[in-house]
């Protein structure tokens, strides 16, 4: 049998920081309310140069310095963004000409915040079907591009960056089990419904989202999915050592440990410095984990993802 396993993560956030400190001096709001209703107090923006390739680059790159292998070794690069640098080429295509990968898979999924898992349960698939030894799964996002940055309600939320795994075939578990489901009754409630026609936007080039809908669906389906994913993987929620919800409220992240019987102290919280990072969350949190060498080989991970479609899913893996 064979399984794939997580052997190497990387990430990369934009040098700038942006406080809540920024938004409150030009807004009608504050520190204080963000902190309290989100549990963000900064977030990266990335400079108008830099698109989701060139975070996505950075990220892959040290993703494969770490897993000590050369772009040449890959056989499929999947990448996460609902923000590419184009209609067209993917991002995953610009992304494997700039690491100078070959001729290997590459393609972008579109699941919005849930991306990134989507993207790795897809890339296991390939790994247990035979069809890929070793491949790449990035989450990469600019929403800055994509925000009204007069809309209070929205722009203070999210945030930049990039996060990556690398995935090879072992004859142990690794991913254990994965669940994806989406509900496209929900689109309305997050959604950037624009498009280009004729050489103009048509529609809102910006994200508009429902809040209270998209958080009370979201702790809902998170604890939802989570059981699936373990019952699938004939697990118990004990057998979780840290659990990676997607990062986009310190509130939804904790009303999901809570739900599941979960100890605070396995859950991680990274929203508070990132913002919600959308596709990049997930990654970018379990590399932050992995780095500070509290998440470690044997460790068992729930990363979960939910968001626009709506969609949403877990995977489960053993480090
Ligand atoms: O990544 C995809 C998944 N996304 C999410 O999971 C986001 C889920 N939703 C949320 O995290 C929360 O719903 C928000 C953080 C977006 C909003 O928190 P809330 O507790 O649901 O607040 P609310 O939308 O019910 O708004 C409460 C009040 C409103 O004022 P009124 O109508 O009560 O007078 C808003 O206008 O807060 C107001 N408000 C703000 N006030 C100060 C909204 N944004 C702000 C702001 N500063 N930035």
């Amino acid at each position: 049998m064979t399984y794939a396993r997580i052997v190497a993560t990387g990430s990369y956030l934009p040098p700038r920081v942006v406080k809540n400190e920024e938004f409150a001096a030009r807004l009608d709001t504050s520190d204080e309310w963000i902190r309290e209703r989100t549990g963000i107090r900064e977030r990266r923006i990335a400079d108008p140069s830099q698109a989701s390739s060139d975070l996505a680059l950075e990220a892959s790159r040290a993703a494969l310095a770490a897993a000590q292998l050369q772009p040449s070794d890959l056989d499929l690069i999947i990448v996460a963004t609902s923000t590419p640098d184009y209609v067209f080429p993917s991002t995953a295509c610009l992304l494997q000409a700039k690491l100078g990968a070959g001729r290997c898979a590459a393609f972008d999924v579109q699941a919005v915040c849930s991306g990134f898992v989507y993207g790795l349960a897809t890339a296991d698939g390939f790994i247990r079907g035979g069809n890929a030894k070793r491949a790449l799964v990035v989450g990469a996002e600019v929403f800055s591009r994509i925000m009204d940055w007069n809309d209070r309600s929205t722009c203070v939320l999210f945030g930049d960056g990039a996060g990556a795994v690398v995935l090879a075939a072992d004859s142990a578990p690794g991913i254990h089990a994965s669940v994806l489901r989406a509900d496209g009754n929900y689109a309305g409630a997050l959604s950037v419904p624009g498009n280009i026609c004729g050489g103009r936007i048509v529609g809102s080039p910006y994200l508009q989202m429902q809040g209270n809908q998209v958080f009370k669906v979201a702790v809902k389906v998170l604890d939802e999915v989570a059981r699936e994913t373990l019952a699938a993987a004939k697990l118990r929620v004990e057998d979780i050592d840290w659990l990676i919800p997607h990062q986009a409220n310190v509130r939804i992240l904790e009303a999901t440990a809570r739900k599941l019987g979960l100890p605070l102290e396995r859950l991680v919280v990274t929203v508070d410095h990132h913002g919600n990072t959308s596709a990049a969350s997930v990654p970018l949190a379990l590399d932050e984990q992995v780095r500070a060498g509290r998440i470690r080989a044997g460790h068992r991970v729930m990363l979960q993802g939910v968001g626009g479609g709506f969609t949403w899913g877990a995977v489960l893996a053993t480090m």
